[in-house]
C-alpha cells in the first residue's frame, strides 16, 4: 500500500521496487517482440518483394539492416513507450498474446493485400481481439506497430514513385484508421448487436478518406468503388472472425476476459452449484461479497466483472469441510470438541484448499491467486484468545494462529479482503445506528492496515477511502437496511 503522506523511506523503497519491475518488464517483453518482429519482416519481404533476391550475398547486409530497423522500432514501441507509460506490470503471457495476435493479423493482412488485393487489409482484427483480452492501450500500440512494419516493408520493397507504393501506403493507412476507430468505439463486453453495429458502421466512417486518397493518386475510374468495397469487406471480415479467435486464446492462455468471467458468474457453474448445496451459508456470503466487490472495483477503476467473479469463488476452499465455518452452522459447532490448534488449522487451510480446487477447475490465475490471498497473513483472533485462555502459563506465539499468506498482491485482491471481512463481521452483528455502523467498518479496515495486509499491493489510501465509503453506502441495501439512520449511539 502506498501511503503518500507519511513514511518517505517506504515510498522510496516502493519506487525502487517499481523501477526493478520496469526493468524486468522491458527485458521480458523484448523476446516475444523480437520473435514476432523477425516473423513479420521476413513474411513482409516474402509477400511484397522478390524474396530470394533479398537474401543473396550482395543484398543480405541491407536486408538484415532493414529488418533490424523494423524490429528496433517494435522494441522501442513496446519496451519503451508501452512499458514506460504503463502503471501496472505486464505479464509475460500478455506480451506473448500481443505478439501472436500481431503476427496473425499481419500475416492475414499481408497475404490478402499481397495475393488478392492491396486494399484488403483487416488491421482491426488485432484491435477487436486485444481490447477484449487485454486492454485498449495494447490494441492501440499493436496497431501502431503493424503500421510501422508495413510502412518499413513497403518502403524497402517498392520505389517511392511506384503507384503500388502509394496504394499500399493508403491501404495500410485506411486499415489503421479503421482499427483506431474500432478502438475508440468498441467497449469491453458489448452485446452481440452492438458488436454487429460497430463492425458494420465503423468501416463506413473511414471510406470517404479512402475515396480521397484514390483521387489524390489521380485515379478517377471505377477503382474508387472497388477500393472502398475491398477495405470495407476487410474490416467487416475482421469483426466476424474475432469471436472464434478470442475463444481459442481464452482456452490456450486461460484468460479471464469479460466473456469468460460472465460465464463463471453463472450460478449454474458446477462449483457454485456445489457451494450452494454443500455450504449454503458460504454461498450466500460469497454473493454478498460479490455485490460489494463489484461496486468497490467500479469506484476505484478496477474491473468489476473480475471483482464479482473472484468474490464468488474466494471461499470455495470451505467445500472441504463446510461445517467448520460459522456461516454453515446452525446448532452443532464441531469446534466445541476440538482444541484451538486443530480448529485454527481447519479454518486457515481453506485458502490453500481453495487454491488447489480453483486450479483443478482451471479457473483463471487471478481468481486462483485471490482464493489464496484473501486473508493474507491475518490472525484468527478468536481461536488465539481461546488458546491463551486454555493455557495455564507463559506466552503463546501468534504464528500458528495466522493464515499462511501471501498478502493481497493486486487491488482487486485487497478490495475482496476488505469486503469479505466487513461482510462476515456485519453478518454476525449489524449495528443499529449509522454512527456505530460507520465506526465498525472504519475499525475493521484500520485493523487490516495496522496488520500491514496491503503492503504488497499497489492500493493507495485514497482507494481504501473510496472502498470504505462505497461499502458504507451499498451494504445496508444488501442487508435490507436494518440501520436506523436517525438513531444515535447510546
Ligand atoms: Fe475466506
Ligand atoms: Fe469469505
Amino acid at each position: 500500500m502506498i501511503d503518500n503522506v507519511k513514511d518517505l523511506s517506504r515510498a522510496e523503497r516502493i519506487k525502487q521496487l517499481e523501477r526493478k519491475k520496469l526493468r524486468n518488464a522491458i527485458l521480458k517483453c523484448l523476446f516475444p517482440m523480437v520473435v514476432v518482429g523477425v516473423g513479420m519482416a521476413v513474411y513482409g519481404l516474402f509477400v511484397f518483394g522478390n524474396f530470394t533476391e533479398y537474401f543473396e550475398e550482395e543484398q543480405l547486409a541491407g536486408t538484415i539492416g532493414r529488418m533490424l530497423l523494423g524490429i528496433g522500432l517494435m522494441a522501442i514501441l513496446f519496451g519503451g513507450v508501452y512499458e514506460y507509460t504503463r502503471s501496472k506490470n505486464t505479464s509475460v503471457r500478455d506480451y506473448w498474446l500481443t505478439a501472436i495476435m500481431m503476427l496473425i493479423t499481419y500475416v492475414i493482412s499481408a497475404s490478402l493485400s499481397g495475393f488478392v488485393n492491396i486494399y484488403i487489409m483487416p488491421l482491426s482484427l488485432a484491435t477487436f481481439v486485444l481490447i477484449e483480452l487485454i486492454d485498449r492501450r495494447t490494441a492501440t500500440l499493436t496497431t501502431a506497430a503493424m503500421l510501422v512494419m508495413f510502412i518499413v516493408t513497403f518502403a524497402f520493397t517498392n520505389r517511392p514513385e511506384d503507384i503500388v507504393l502509394q496504394e499500399a501506403v493508403s491501404s495500410v493507412v485506411i486499415g489503421a484508421m479503421s482499427a483506431v476507430l474500432v478502438n475508440f468505439l468498441e467497449k469491453k463486453h458489448f452485446s452481440r448487436i452492438k458488436y454487429l453495429l460497430v463492425s458494420l458502421f465503423t468501416p463506413l466512417i473511414v471510406q470517404p478518406m479512402n475515396v480521397f486518397l484514390t483521387l489524390m493518386m489521380e485515379d478517377y475510374s471505377i477503382n474508387i468503388l472497388f477500393h472502398v468495397l475491398y477495405a470495407y469487406a476487410a474490416s467487416v471480415g475482421a469483426a466476424l472472425v474475432f469471436m472464434p479467435i478470442v475463444y481459442i486464446f481464452e482456452s490456450i492462455f486461460n484468460i479471464a476476459d469479460d466473456f469468460r468471467l460472465n460465464e463463471l458468474c453463472q450460478l449454474s457453474h458446477p462449483l457454485l452449484k456445489r457451494l450452494a448445496s454443500e455450504a449454503p451459508g458460504t454461498f450466500n456470503h460469497s454473493l454478498v461479497v460479490g455485490n460489494l466487490a463489484e461496486a468497490c472495483a467500479s469506484a476505484i477503476g478496477e474491473n468489476p466483472h473480475m471483482a464479482r467473479c473472484a468474490a464468488y469463488y474466494h471461499d470455495i476452499g470451505k467445500l472441504k469441510a463446510p461445517i467448520y465455518f460459522s456461516e454453515n452452522q446452525s446448532t452443532y459447532n464441531p469446534h466445541d470438541e476440538l482444541i484451538p490448534e486443530v480448529s485454527v488449522s481447519m479454518i486457515t487451510s481453506h485458502t490453500l484448499f481453495g487454491e488447489i480446487l480453483a486450479k483443478q477447475n482451471k479457473l483463471p490465475k487471478e481468481i486462483v491467486d485471490i482464493c489464496r490471498q484473501h486473508h493474507g497473513t491475518s490472525p484468527v483472533s478468536y481461536f488465539y484468545r481461546k488458546a491463551i485462555n486454555l493455557k495455564e502459563e507463559g506466552d503463546l506465539a501468534m504464528d500458528q494462529y495466522k493464515y499462511a499468506g501471501p498478502k493481497p498482491q493486486t487491488k482487486v485482491a485487497a478490495l475482496i479482503m476488505i469486503a469479505d471481512t466487513i461482510e462476515a463481521a456485519m453478518r454476525a452483528y449489524m449495528p443499529d445506528t449509522r454512527e456505530e455502523y460507520e465506526q465498525r467498518i472504519t475499525s475493521l479496515i484500520d485493523e487490516k492496515i495496522s496488520l500491514r495486509q496491503f503492503d504488497e499491493c499497489p492500493i493507495t489510501m485514497g482507494d481504501i477511502d473510496i472502498i470504505k465509503k462505497t461499502i458504507i453506502e451499498v451494504l445496508p441495501s444488501i442487508h435490507h437496511s436494518r440501520i436506523d439512520y436517525n438513531k444515535k449511539k447510546k
